[in-house]
């Protein structure tokens, strides 16, 4: 079996689908159950023997401990995160926490483990840690794709604090010899993602009536892959991965913010005509968010070239299918605004106006 972390998360979740309906192999899936973490999105696994369910923290060292003893996983694909830019820089305490401490306390069980093992099952342990492009800094407007080799240059605090966690991955293969792997992101979208991002931000106020808030001018540009792709790729460097190597995954589709709000309006239009108008009419510029980093977009050629990853979906097909699924899904998306989303938005949206 493997060990998930975050697998109650918005991909984390979408991984665990997938992982089992595409391998059926067992996941004990380790999660916290933050304001992010939903058991809502695994209720297809319900009874599912081979979906073991455990609610603590990756930064408990002998919980982790015990967990690696009892399930004895081949492999670790660690998700678990705080994942949004505007929270950090709300409040950076629980990204550093979270994201590099509780990735050291990984680590530190794993190498621990993988001590203990011997013969094949030391030789095929992974670590699989999952990250992000936003290591690699903000490109210009002519600057080639992030490549794994791009210097890293984190300028938020979510992104300081993943980029800790990958030089941490780094050095326990480097002076340990550790059996990791390291997958740097772009943008995801798609079913369970909790809506303070972007996409389903947009889709939901839209669907209440309320504005569609925009950063800045809009121009700000982010290279976008349906969530189901990234899962597929971490299946493939988790196969075929060379140890110790980095992967970037994106999709070649890199869009300003505006022309994606843009979108979601017109296939909202199409799918669920609002009477008051066209949803475009709710476009609001806001105060831009402090150290918004320009551009992102990705060089996928690596991970083409060694495990043949490709992306299935363009961007017209995963973003139909997203708003599909959120107007399908109108009762999960009201559990998730409670008390806690309402202050959240009160937070970060009183002041931009
Ligand atoms: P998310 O915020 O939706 O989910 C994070 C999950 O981690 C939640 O289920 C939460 O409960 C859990 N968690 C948080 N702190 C924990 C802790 N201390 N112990 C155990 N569990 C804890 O995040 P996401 O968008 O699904 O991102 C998952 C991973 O992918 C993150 O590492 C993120 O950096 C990375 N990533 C995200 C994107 C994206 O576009 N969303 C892109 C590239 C990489
Ligand atoms: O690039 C990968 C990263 O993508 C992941 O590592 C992060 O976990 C994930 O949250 C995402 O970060 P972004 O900051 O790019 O995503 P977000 O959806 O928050 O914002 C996308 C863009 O939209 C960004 O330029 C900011 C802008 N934006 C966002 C919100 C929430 C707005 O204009 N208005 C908004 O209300």
């Amino acid at each position: 079996m493997i060990l998930v972390t975050g697998g109650a998360g918005f991909i984390g979740a979408n991984f665990v689908l997938d992982w089992l309906a595409a391998t059926g192999e067992p996941v004990v899936n380790l999660d916290k159950l933050t304001y992010a973490g939903n058991l809502e999105n695994l209720q297809a696994l319900d009874g599912d023997g081979r979906h073991v369910f455990v609610r603590d923290d990756i930064c408990a060292r002998p919980l982790v401990d015990a967990l690696l003893a009892r399930h004895r996983p081949r492999a670790i694909v660690h998700f678990a995160a705080e994942s949004h830019v505007d929270r950090s820089i709300h409040g950076p305490d629980e990204f550093m926490r979270t994201n590099v401490e509780g990735t050291f306390t990984l680590l530190e069980a794993a190498r621990a483990y993988w001590n203990g093992l011997a013969g094949t099952d030391r030789d095929a342990f992974r670590f699989l840690h999952v990250s992000t492009d936003e290591v690699y800094g903000s490109l210009g407007p002519g600057d080639p794709p992030f490549a794994e080799t791009n210097p890293y240059q984190p300028n938020s605090p979510y992104s300081a604090s993943k980029a800790a966690a990958d030089h941490l991955v780094r050095a326990w293969h480097h002076t340990y010899g550790l059996p990791v792997l390291t997958t740097n992101c772009s943008n995801n979208y798609g079913p369970y993602q909790f809506p303070e991002k972007l996409i389903p931000l947009v889709i939901a106020n839209a669907l209440a009536g309320k504005p569609l808030p925009i950063y800045g001018d809009g121009m700000n540009v982010r290279d976008w892959l349906y969530v189901g792709d990234h899962c597929a790729a971490i299946r493939a460097v988790l196969a075929g991965g060379r140890r110790g190597e980095t992967y970037n995954i994106g999709g070649w589709n890199e869009m300003p913010n505006l022309t994606i709000v843009k979108t979601i309006c017109t296939l909202l239009d199409e799918m669920k005509p609002d009477s008051g108008g066209r949803y475009e009419r709710l476009i609001t510029f806001v105060a831009d968010r402090p150290g918004h980093d320009r551009r992102y977009a990705i060089d996928a050629r690596k991970i083409e070239r060694e495990l043949a990853w490709r992306p299935a979906e363009t961007f017209e097909t995963g973003i139909r299918k997203t708003v599909h699924w959120y107007l399908e899904h109108q009762d999960w998306v009201a559990h998730v605004q409670s008390g806690a989303y309402r202050e959240w938005v009160q937070k970060n949206y009183g002041g931009r106006e």
